[in-house]
């Protein structure tokens, strides 16, 4: 039985394990994830007991706009509805926020779709730092 809690503490470690298998957050450092971990308003963890098996947060005013950010399960922990889970408490966490964004790439939009995400037509830009 797992537990989802937006309260329970992230410790940088075991989120520091999950990013280390993905392609995008793999280079983290621990005083990276510290930062992430102390500066977002909205994050969502998959206990199964005290091991964090999924993660994914939530940039947001609260009112206008949100962005969702590092959905991830941790790769022996996958296809089982894990994933899904997490969707549906960050969504209906961020129900009262107009608009939602999710950074994800072209291979994620499918999965995605099925929470009602869209390519955007929206005026958004990017510009990296590094
Ligand atoms: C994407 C991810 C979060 C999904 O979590 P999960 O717990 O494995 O997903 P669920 O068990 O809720 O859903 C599994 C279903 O989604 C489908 N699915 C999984 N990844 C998919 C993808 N990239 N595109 C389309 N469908 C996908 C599976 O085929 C399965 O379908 P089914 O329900 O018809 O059997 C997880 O695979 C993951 O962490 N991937 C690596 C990190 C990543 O890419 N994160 C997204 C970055 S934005």
């Amino acid at each position: 039985m797992l537990d989802y809690s937006f309260h329970k503490a992230v410790p940088v470690s075991a989120l520091q394990a999950l990013f280390r298998q993905t392609s995008w957050a793999a280079h983290r450092t621990a005083s990276d994830v510290a930062l992430l971990i102390a500066n977002t308003p909205v994050q969502l963890g998959a206990w199964h007991a005290e091991l964090l098996v999924g993660y994914a947060r939530a940039l947001t005013d609260g009112r206008s706009r949100a962005l969702i950010d590092d959905v991830i399960v941790a790769e022996a922990h996958r296809g089982s509805g894990i994933g899904g889970e997490i969707m549906r408490h960050l969504l209906a966490r961020l129900a009262g926020v107009e608009e939602v964004y999710l950074l994800a790439d072209d291979r994620n939009a499918a999965y995605y779709s099925r929470f009602g995400f869209v390519q955007s037509t929206a005026n958004c830009l990017c510009r990296r730092n590094s």
